[in-house]
């Protein structure tokens, strides 16, 4: 017999006994099982035989076919290439796949079907609209109740249980601006919270009143003076002169142009949950995952904390 042949047969032989090794009668093969069971053995076994008997033909296709038919005209120091006929069933099965392909992308699972993923985004989806219609009519100080509780989960972690921002690593939420915030923005700009416009950096603040770019020291009087809520005179002009512009004479923002830098509002504090907030202080990552009502709640809780 040839050799080949005969390792053909070692090798179906060998991995028949692996696998009576390794699933043995729990497989179904001594005639226990179920016919789940057996059906999976029946497939392992028919998958060996197959295997080995195509990759034998082909080996012995290598040791001892030779090649026949047209060359082609090009050559490559002496190598040719022989015109093969694309074979049938190979075209046959591409064409297919290509067809098949193009039903799965358009119509087959991945767009249309059934998914675990897209029922729990529905279920949750359904869930969230009734929390929605259970809360929409809540007063001011049970929305400020559960934002309190929010905070405790989602933002105490940072802030703070008191909010202060525990020392440093967030920002103090019991105060709207610190001094350092107010002159990291001036010196750089800011524009993450979805204004149309940014706040330009130190290069583009103009004070009206002297006609000149801000200089250091009125960076530092407007720091203190707004860091301060904007109490006292020092610093007003050039607050007049070069802020008022955009965040209003009182400080308290103009829609679509600029928040407030006295207080919190609950349009400020959506803005930083949506957007998230990067500064001075640190970073804080956006909260894409609140509904309406608790981004409201927040909004009511946080706002509260520096009256
Ligand atoms: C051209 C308009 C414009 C001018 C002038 C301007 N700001 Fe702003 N400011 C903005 C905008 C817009 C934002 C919001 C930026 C964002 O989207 O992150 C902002 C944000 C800020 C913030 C950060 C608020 C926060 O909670 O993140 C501070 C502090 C601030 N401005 C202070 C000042 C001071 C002080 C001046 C004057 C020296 C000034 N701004 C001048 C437009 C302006
Ligand atoms: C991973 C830490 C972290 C978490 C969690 C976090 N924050 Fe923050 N937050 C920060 C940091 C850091 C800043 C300061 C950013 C800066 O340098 O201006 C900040 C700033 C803020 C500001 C001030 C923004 C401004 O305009 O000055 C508000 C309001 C705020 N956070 C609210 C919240 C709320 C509400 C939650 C919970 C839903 C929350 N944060 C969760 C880290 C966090």
């Amino acid at each position: 017999m040839n050799k080949t042949v005969l390792a053909a047969i070692i090798v179906v032989i060998a991995m028949l006994g692996a696998t009576y090794l390794a699933v043995g009668s729990a497989g179904g093969m001594g005639g226990e099982g179920d016919w789940v069971n057996k059906l999976a053995v029946l497939g392992a076994v028919v998958l060996v035989i197959v295997t080995v008997f195509v990759v034998t033909k082909y080996v012995r296709q290598m040791q001892y076919d030779k090649a026949s038919g047209k060359l082609a005209d090009e050559n490559w120091d002496g190598i040719g290439e022989y015109k093969n006929e694309l074979p049938f069933g190979w075209a046959v099965i591409f064409l297919g796949l290509n067809i098949w392909a193009i039903w799965y992308f358009l119509a087959g699972y991945p767009v249309n079907a059934y998914s675990q993923i897209g029922e729990y985004n529905e279920e949750v989806a359904a869930h969230d609209a009734k929390f929605e219609e259970q809360h929409a009519g809540m007063d001011d100080e049970t929305l400020k109740e559960m934002g309190g509780s929010i905070f405790i989960v989602q933002c105490a972690p940072c802030h703070g249980l008191q909010a202060d921002g525990i020392e440093g690593k967030a920002a103090n939420l019991n105060v709207r601006l610190e001094e350092k915030t107010v002159k990291h923005v001036i010196n750089n700009g800011q524009g993450m919270l979805g204004y149309p416009a940014p706040m330009p950096d130190r290069n583009g603040l103009f004070n009206m009143n002297t006609g000149a770019l801000i200089t250091d020291a009125e960076i530092d009087a407007v720091a203190k003076y707004v860091a301060g809520g904007m109490k006292g005179t020092e610093g007003a002009d050039v607050f007049a002169g070069t802020c008022a512009a955009c965040h209003g004479v009182d400080g308290k923002g103009m829609e679509m142009v600029a928040p407030s830098v006295v207080d919190y509002n609950p349009t400020l504090v959506a803005d930083v949950l949506k957007h998230g907030k990067k500064g001075a202080i640190g970073s804080m990552p956006a909260f894409n995952n609140l509904t309406e009502v608790q981004v409201k709640a927040l909004g009511a809780y946080v706002t509260d904390l520096s009256k």
